[in-house]
C-alpha cells in the first residue's frame, strides 16, 4: 500500500493496531504486538498515545514484545531502545509494566544464549505475535536480522553489519561507540506472526524496498523473505516506493 506521505501511512498502520488490540479486548483475549524501533514507526507510536489520551484507547489487553536491542547496552542509556519504547510510548500508555517484554542489553555473555532461548519461549507460550510491525535497515534487515540470516532463524545474539553501524553511528556521536552486536528475533520468530506489516518512509529505503520486493528471495536481503508470509503487508510512502 502506497499512501501520500509517511504521517498518513503511520495513522493508518496505527489505527489498524487500535482494531486488532479492541477486537481482541472485547472477547477478552490478549493482543500480543511485536513492535519496532528506529525512526521509522515513530508516528504509529505518536498516533497510539493520542488515541489513548484523547479517545480512551486502552493497552490493559496488550502484550508486547521487542524485536531487538544493542548488545552490550545499559537499558537506560538514551542510545537503548529499551530507552526508547518507554519514552515514545510505554510512559505515556496504560499498558501494565508486566506486560511488556523488550531483550535486555545488560544480561550477562555467559547467559546471553538461554537469555535468547526465553525470550523465544515466552513468545510461543503465546501462541506467536498477533501482529509485529517493522521497518527495514539499509542492509534488508528486518529487525537485527542481518544479512546471512535464516529462515529458520530464532531470537539469538549477532553482529552488526558495518553498514548498520555506520548508519546508527549519528545516535551514537562517532562510529566507534556503536555496539558491535545485538540480541534480535529471528527471521523465524517474526515469522510466526499472524500479521506482519512492513513501513518504510523517504528515498534514502527505496533501492531496499525494491530488492526486498522484485528481487529472489535470499539471505542477502533478509526482508524479501517476508514474500512468503501467508500475511504480510508493505506500507510506503510514494519516495521509498519510487524505484517499485
Ligand atoms: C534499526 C533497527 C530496525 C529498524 C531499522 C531502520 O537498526 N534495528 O528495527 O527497522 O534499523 O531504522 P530507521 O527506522 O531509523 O530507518
Amino acid at each position: 500500500d502506497i499512501f501520500a506521505t509517511a504521517e498518513k501511512g503511520a495513522k493508518w498502520v496505527a489505527h489498524e493496531i487500535a482494531n486488532l488490540i479492541k477486537e481482541k479486548a472485547e472477547k477478552n483475549d490478549p493482543c500480543v504486538l511485536g513492535l519496532a524501533t528506529g525512526a521509522t514507526p515513530l508516528g504509529v507510536y505518536a498516533e497510539l498515545v493520542r488515541m489513548h489520551k484523547e479517545e480512551g484507547l486502552s493497552f490493559k489487553n496488550v502484550i508486547t514484545f521487542n524485536l531487538d536491542e544493542y548488545y552490550p547496552m545499559n537499558n537506560k542509556s538514551a542510545q537503548s531502545y529499551n530507552y526508547y519504547m518507554d519514552d515514545v510510548l510505554f510512559n505515556h500508555i496504560d499498558i501494565p509494566r508486566d506486560q511488556i517484554n523488550v531483550p535486555d542489553g545488560e544480561v550477562s555473555k555467559e547467559g546471553i544464549f538461554n537469555y535468547c532461548s526465553e525470550y523465544e519461549a515466552k513468545i510461543d507460550s503465546f501462541g506467536g505475535l498477533d501482529m509485529q510491525i517493522l521497518g527495514i535497515g539499509r542492509t534488508g534487515h528486518i529487525g537485527f536480522n542481518e544479512p546471512g540470516s535464516q529462515l529458520d532463524s530464532k531470537t539469538r545474539l549477532i553482529m552488526l553489519d558495518a553498514l548498520t553501524r555506520r548508519d546508527a553511528a549519528k545516535d551514537f556521536n562517532g562510529l566507534n561507540k556503536v555496539p558491535k552486536a545485538a540480541i534480535t528475533m529471528g527471521v523465524g520468530t517474526i515469522f510466526k506472526a499472524k500479521r506482519v506489516i512492513l513501513m518504510a518512509w523517504g528515498e534514502g529505503k527505496a533501492p531496499i524496498v525494491k530488492k526486498a520486493l522484485e528481487e529472489g528471495q535470499s539471505d542477502s536481503v533478509p526482508a524479501s523473505y517476508l514474500q512468503r508470509h501467508s500475511d504480510v503487508q508493505f506500507v510506503l510512502d510514494v519516495p521509498s516506493a519510487n524505484e517499485l
